[in-house]
Parts: C-alpha cells; sequence; structure tokens
C-alpha cells in the first residue's frame, strides 16, 4: 500500500467552477466574431491552454487567422475573463475542498497546485486560498501542456517528494493523462463516462476524506 505524501490539486473544475467565466468570455468573443458557441463547445476547452482553446473556437466559427491577431483575440479574451474572475469570493470553493485540505494539512500531507491557468495566483488570492498550497505551478512557469505530465512533475519537485508517491485531482482527460504519464495516482472530479484511467473517479469532495488515499 503507498503511502501517499502529496496531493496535487487541477483548479478550474476541482477547486472552482471557473469554465462558467471562461464561457461566458469564449461566448462574447464569438459573437463579436460573428458566430455562435455552446455550452457543448465550452466543455472541449477544458484543461485545454488558453492558446489552444482559442484555436479550437475559431475551427468552430471556419474563421483563420494569422498569429498576431490570435494574440490580440486571447489577450481580450482574458481581458474580459479577469473581469470576472476580479469579483470571485472565497464562497466560491467548490463544496468540500476547504475542508479536505484542513485534513490534508492536520495529517501532514503536502499540498500543491498544478494548474495550466495563468491566471491561477488571481484566483487563489481571491478565493483566500494561497496559503494552503506548498507549492504554486500554474500556465506561468510550464511549457508544455497537459497531457504532458511536466506541470506535475514539477509540483513533485519543488516538494521534494517522488511522483509515486503523490496523487493529483483532475477534472478533465488530459490532465488525468499528466498525471499518468508523470506515475502519479489520480482521482477523477465528474462523471466516470467522461474520465477514463483514474484510480477512481468522484463527483466532488464532499465525501472525501483522507482515508480513501489508499492505493496499491
Ligand atoms: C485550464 C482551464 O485550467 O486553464 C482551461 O481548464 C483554460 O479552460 C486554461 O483555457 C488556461 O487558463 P488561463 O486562465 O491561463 O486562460
Ligand atoms: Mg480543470
Amino acid at each position: 500500500m503507498t503511502q501517499i505524501k502529496a496531493c496535487l490539486f487541477d483548479l478550474d473544475g476541482v477547486v472552482v467552477d471557473t469554465a462558467k467565466y471562461h464561457f461566458i468570455a469564449w461566448k462574447e468573443l464569438a459573437n463579436e466574431l460573428g458566430f455562435d458557441f455552446t455550452e457543448a463547445d465550452n466543455e472541449r476547452l477544458k484543461g485545454v491552454s488558453r492558446v489552444r482553446s482559442l484555436e479550437i473556437l475559431l475551427e468552430i466559427g471556419g474563421i483563420d487567422l494569422d498569429e498576431e491577431r490570435k494574440e490580440q483575440l486571447a489577450a481580450q479574451k482574458n481581458e474580459n475573463y479577469v473581469s470576472y474572475i476580479r469579483k470571485m469570493k472565497p464562497d466560491e470553493i467548490l463544496p468540500g475542498v476547504e475542508d479536505f485540505l484542513n485534513q490534508l494539512r492536520k495529517n501532514g500531507i503536502l499540498i500543491a497546485l498544478g494548474s495550466a491557468s495563468k491566471n491561477a495566483p488571481l484566483i487563489l488570492k481571491q478565493i483566500g486560498l494561497t496559503h494552503m498550497f506548498d507549492a504554486i505551478i500554474d500556465g506561468n512557469s510550464v511549457s508544455k501542456a497537459k497531457p504532458d505530465p511536466e506541470v506535475f512533475l514539477k509540483g513533485a519537485e519543488a516538494l521534494n517528494v517522488e511522483p509515486t508517491d503523490c496523487v493529483v485531482f483532475e477534472d478533465a482527460q488530459a490532465g488525468i493523462e499528466a498525471a499518468r504519464n508523470a506515475g502519479m495516482h489520480v482521482i477523477g472530479i465528474g462523471h466516470p463516462d467522461n474520465l477514463k484511467n483514474a484510480d477512481f473517479v468522484m463527483p466532488g469532495f464532499e465525501d472525501m476524506n483522507i482515508d480513501k488515499l489508499k492505493f496499491n
């Protein structure tokens, strides 16, 4: 039985539901470009980097643009998105997350963030959780997007623990693959139909406790 030494958390969709703000901001951009963008389209952007998200959005709209214009549009979407996340408050932490983080700290299990988002530091500040993390690895500190394991391997390194002693919490398939590619245990957050290859999948943290961190 592995004794888990560290938990690595994805942010968007695991600690907070920011997908709704990403959705509003991408939809406004799509509408401005003259096409619609649905919630189903938005599902395709979960766990995907900002640049790749824009490319998918442009594919949906059948629009081809040069790199300079793409950069402008990604920046414009981000400004809009940031205007929403600046208003986030601690009551947006998803149910059960804070209790679970407290349990981990009490039991000496290390905590890291492993997020693709460049806005992760701002979100953690807004929800008042920055101090709970022993290491924060986000979109500013990685060069390869999930499913590449870079973000989680850097997290384990920052905590000075072996990947095999880590468990990752992820809501996106690319993130589950990234955890597997890092040689870590992984718990999916969401529905098992959408999340393959996790040790197990749970709907959220409400029924989570450290006794469930047992893996062979
Ligand atoms: C991921 C989200 O966590 O971060 C994606 O699931 C998002 O939807 C990505 O595109 C990058 O986020 P940001 O905040 O840097 O644009
Ligand atoms: Mg996520």
